[in-house]
Order: C-alpha cells, then sequence, then structure tokens
C-alpha cells in the first residue's frame, strides 16, 4: 500500500479512532486483562521497549542476577534479559497467555532457569531475595493497573541493595478545553488533532517512588497559572517514568499515553491568573472514578 494511500484511509477515520486506543487498553474479563491488539501495541513500540533495553544494558543485561518480572505479558521485555540472568521468577495473571509463554520458554531453552507464575503479583511468595523487580504494568497516573501496589508487595522480596525498574514516576498536569462525546470522561490522545486547547501551566501533580510508595489514594491540590483565557472542562495528564536515574521513559501510545479527563465543571480563566485544581484518585481503580476540580 503506497504511503499517500495508507494516510488516506488513517484521514477518513480519525474521528472514528479517537477512541480506539481506550477500548484496546481497557480490561476486559472476557480476556482476563488486555486484549491480544494492546500486546501487538506494546510490542511494536520500539520507543518502549527500548527504554527497557537501555536499562538492562545499563546493569550489565541482569548477567548472574536474581530477577523477578511481574506482568511480563508476551515476554517483549522479559526475552532481553533472559539469557543472561541466573534466575527469574516470571508472574503473569492473563491465563490466555500462559501457553504461549511456555511454548517460548521452552523454545529458547530458558525453562531450567525459570520459574512462571501464573497468578496475581499482588500474592505471590518468592522463595529467595531477587537483585531486581522488574514490572512494567503502567498506566497513565498509575490509576488503572496495580504497579503501585504490586511493587509495594514485591519489594519485600529485594535484596538491599536490589534494584526496582521502574523507580520512580512523576505525574504532570494541565488545564484546557477538549470536546468529549456522550459518555465519556477521559482518552488517552492517538493523533494531535484531539489534544485538546492547553490553556495553563504544566505542573507537577505528584511523584511516586516505588521504593517507598505505600498510600494508594491520592488527594493533592496543584496551583496552576492560566497562560490563556477561555473555559478549562478537562485535565491534561503526563506521566513520566524514570527507569533508572537517566533512562526514561515518557509516554507512547503504547503505554501511558498523554490522556485527556473531564473537570467534574468547567470553570472560566483568565490570562496570567493562578487556580488551585484539587485531584482525589486511587490507584489501580478506574479512571473514570478519579475526580479533578477547580
Ligand atoms: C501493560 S502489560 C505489559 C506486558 C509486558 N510486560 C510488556 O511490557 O509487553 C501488563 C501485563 O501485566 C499483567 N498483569 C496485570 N495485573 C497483574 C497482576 N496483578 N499480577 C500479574 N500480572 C498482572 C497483564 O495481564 C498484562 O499482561
Amino acid at each position: 500500500m503506497n504511503q499517500e494511500k495508507l494516510y488516506n484511509d488513517i484521514i477518513d477515520n480519525f474521528q472514528k479512532l479517537k477512541y480506539a486506543l481506550l477500548d484496546a487498553q481497557t480490561f476486559s474479563q472476557e480476556h482476563y486483562g488486555f486484549p491480544p491488539i494492546y500486546y501487538k501495541i506494546m510490542e511494536t513500540d520500539e520507543v518502549r521497549v527500548n527504554a527497557y533495553k537501555r536499562t538492562f544494558a545499563h546493569f550489565n543485561n541482569l548477567k548472574g542476577k536474581v530477577v523477578c518480572e511481574a506482568g511480563v505479558g508476551t515476554l517483549a521485555l522479559t526475552k532481553h534479559f533472559l539469557p543472561y540472568v541466573k534466575k527469574a521468577y516470571l508472574i503473569e495473571n492473563n491465563p490466555d497467555l500462559t501457553d504461549f509463554i511456555k511454548a517460548e520458554l521452552k523454545k529458547n531453552g530458558w525453562e531450567d532457569k525459570v520459574e512462571l507464575i501464573i497468578g496475581d503479583a499482588m500474592k505471590v511468595k518468592l522463595p529467595e531475595k531477587v537483585d531486581f523487580v522488574i514490572g512494567e504494568l503502567m498506566s497513565i497516573y498509575c490509576a488503572n493497573e496495580y504497579q503501585v501496589q504490586i511493587f509495594k508487595h514485591l519489594r519485600k522480596f529485594l535484596k538491599p541493595d536490589g534494584k526496582l525498574i521502574p523507580e520512580k514516576i512523576i505525574n504532570t498536569v494541565q488545564l484546557g478545553n477538549a470536546l468529549f462525546e456522550e459518555g465519556h470522561t477521559h482518552y488517552p490522545i492517538l493523533f494531535t488533532r484531539h489534544w485538546p486547547e492547553l490553556l495553563s501551566s504544566q505542573e507537577v501533580l505528584n511523584t511516586i517512588d516505588l521504593y517507598k510508595a505505600s498510600r494508594f489514594n491520592i488527594k493533592k491540590t496543584t496551583t496552576l497559572k492560566a497562560h490563556l483565557s477561555g473555559t478549562a472542562n478537562c485535565i491534561y495528564m503526563n506521566s513520566l517514568v524514570q527507569l533508572t536515574e537517566g533512562i526514561n521513559f515518557t509516554g507512547t501510545d503504547s503505554l501511558m499515553p498523554p490522556t485527556v479527563k473531564l473537570l467534574e465543571k468547567p470553570v472560566d480563566l483568565k490570562m496570567g491568573t493562578r487556580v488551585k485544581l484539587h485531584s482525589n484518585f486511587t490507584y489501580g481503580t478506574n479512571l473514570d472514578m478519579a475526580k479533578f476540580y477547580l
């Protein structure tokens, strides 16, 4: 297919695809987790996978180490460290993936050094302390997935000088105005034309230190400056992830995409003034339940 035709087809479907990413990334009981298309989106995202590959390379590919990875999915990250480690505890709770994971481990001769645990990473007990806990179970602000809860549990099994990958998440916020179709309170941005009109400064809402985080409900007040006059009806959310110091992942369509969330009620902003944004959300719940208001 030539490029012009391909782009033409996308243009014809921009509007229809506004919520496609939201549907692909939404947890479904039917699949005990994510639908197959989401694994394809994640596997093909070089920006996301390369950030992890650079982190593994920074730690000498985890050579000779004992590692635990939660939420291995289709092994998109795992396969880059598994050839080098001494032992790996791999956890995944989507039973639809069991056959695929087992076949990959067998095909590559990794079975002997892997303990595969099909179950909930928040309930797993490891028989030994590990050098690394790895987990990419991230959603914007950690609002939908259990990254914070899982790392709080698994860090109990980390050696005193062990490392978490990732280790820190900085959530930023900006005020804007966007069009929401009936029934929608948030959407991840797939195409830039669905960005909101951005009205304010961008500020840090909160920072998650995964070595220490123990509270899951976040109540914060953030002061933002209106750069433009206009009606704010939404926040524009970004999550900046530090995999290890100096190696970052700041969101793409496959993971933690910048996301637009409706304010409880719209408020008129006057250029140059400061406003207070109140936030109340809980990690590992659902962004629909999160509340943001001025
Ligand atoms: C965002 S995907 C990432 C998959 C893979 N790590 C990758 O980077 O391509 C998160 C994975 O974690 C799994 N997962 C979510 N919650 C889990 C839990 N509590 N215990 C174990 N696995 C979980 C999901 O089924 C999914 O496969």
